[in-house]
């Protein structure tokens, strides 16, 4: 294997600055980026000098990953980290990915479909496999792309873990949606409840390739030794979500802000919790840093769980005038939707030290704050 060669070695090392300065340096209360640098502590350090594979980088999740990385690099890290973002943009953005790398040249933007094998020659010492098909909008128009980026992109990546033997940890994002629709008994739910799923429904694509792609995590854990951990987010929402995908919080804002009445599916009361990204991101980076290889983690935040019908009321509080009524499901949405939906988080805070801070009130005014700013959040036509 050839030796790691990051493409800026030359760059002048930095002075190791303490985290607890630099967060509070650049943030104020809105920072994100900075809250998150202060709740992982020390750990951050871990990323210092070393090299980092992330798939889906231009994606939601993966861009906040971005902003993190850019961060402590400019002003937290003693060596830089590099950042191998990679992205096929099925439905990531690819300007935006561009741009979260743009000015700091230990990040690199790269198209690639990890389906395929990557052609890699660096050392890598972290690999976050966020590439897949989220929202259930786009998994419905594309299936078989779901189960590919689940199953073979894992595999792939799993086979570059396996090549790697310095790699120090491995984190593949799975989902809550691996439960299905639990067990009243089984909420809120422990990782080590099995699930209740459809293998032919039309959730399947998505949940059974997490199911299968969290096996295969297991199998090259427990035969190949990778130090690989799953992470099973519930429903996490902040700045730099698409309204278009519809997921929830950005939907009923986007309605919201353009005076729109906010539609709510049935009859209101299936519930969900919503995590705040800065938790979120917290809680997968404690995964992968501090997790034990082979075991499976939910991230989340069990105190904001709300019923959908309460989130539209509560929709008032941040957006004045805000209304919604009830509808019928429309077409394109899949059946099955779980009624309740609510993570049992005692392993990831007893093992990791985990702990979700914003709660839901909080972080609706974050995200409506930056959605008004943003120009596809208003409504055309208005
Ligand atoms: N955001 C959440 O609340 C949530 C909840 C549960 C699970 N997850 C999982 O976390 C991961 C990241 O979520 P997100 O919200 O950022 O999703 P996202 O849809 O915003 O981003 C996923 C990215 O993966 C890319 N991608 C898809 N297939 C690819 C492939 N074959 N090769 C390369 N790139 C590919 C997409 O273009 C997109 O940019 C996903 O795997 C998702 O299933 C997210």
């Amino acid at each position: 294997m050839k030796k790691k060669k990051t493409p800026h070695s030359a760059s002048k090392k930095k002075t190791k600055k303490p985290v607890r300065k630099a967060a509070m340096r650049a943030g104020s209360r809105f920072d994100d980026t900075a809250e998150i640098i202060r709740k992982l502590g020390k750990d951050v350090h871990r990323f210092s000098g070393k090299t980092v594979l992330l798939s889906g980088g231009a994606g939601f999740l993966g861009r906040h990953i971005t902003a993190l990385v850019k961060r402590l690099n400019a002003e937290v890290l003693s060596e830089p980290c590099t950042l191998i973002s990679v992205d096929n943009f099925i439905t990531g953005d690819a300007k935006a990915h561009r741009a979260g790398a743009a000015g700091d040249p230990h990040i690199l933007h790269v198209w690639a479909d990890v389906t395929h094998p990557l052609p890699l020659r660096q050392d890598i010492d972290f690999i976050i496999h966020a590439a897949g098909v989220a929202s259930p909008v786009y998994y419905m128009k594309h299936p078989i792309e779901t189960i590919e980026s689940a199953v073979h992109g894992t595999r792939n990546l799993l086979e570059l873990a396996r090549k790697n033997p310095k790699l120090e940890s491995f984190l593949f994002f799975s989902s809550s949606e691996i439960y299905g629709d639990p067990d009243p008994k089984a909420v809120p739910t422990p990782e080590t409840y099995h699930g209740y799923v459809s293998s032919v429904g039309p959730r399947a694509c998505y949940d059974e390739s997490k199911r299968l792609g969290e096996t295969l995590v297991t199998i090259y854990h427990d035969r190949h030794q990778v130090p690989a951990k799953i992470v099973r987010p519930f429903n996490v929402f902040g700045p730099g979500m698409g309204h278009n995908d519809r997921r929830v919080i950005p939907m009923f804002t986007y309605q919201a802000l353009n005076k729109r009445e906010i539609p709510v599916h049935g009859d209101g009361h299936q519930t969900r919790t919503f995590c705040y990204i800065s938790d979120a991101i917290t809680g997968f980076l404690q995964v992968l840093l501090r997790g034990t290889s082979g075991h499976a983690y939910n991230i989340g935040n069990a105190e904001n769980e709300i019923a959908m019908r309460e989130l539209a009321e509560l929709f008032r509080k941040v957006v004045p005038g805000a209304r919604h009524s009830l509808i019928d499901y429309p077409d394109t949405y899949p059946a099955g939707e779980p009624q309740r939906r609510c993570p049992d988080l005692a392993k990831a805070e007893k093992d990791l030290g985990y702990s979700a801070t914003v709660d839901l009130h909080e972080g609706l005014k974050r995200f409506v704050e930056w959605a008004k700013a943003e120009e596809s959040y208003r409504d055309a036509v208005r």
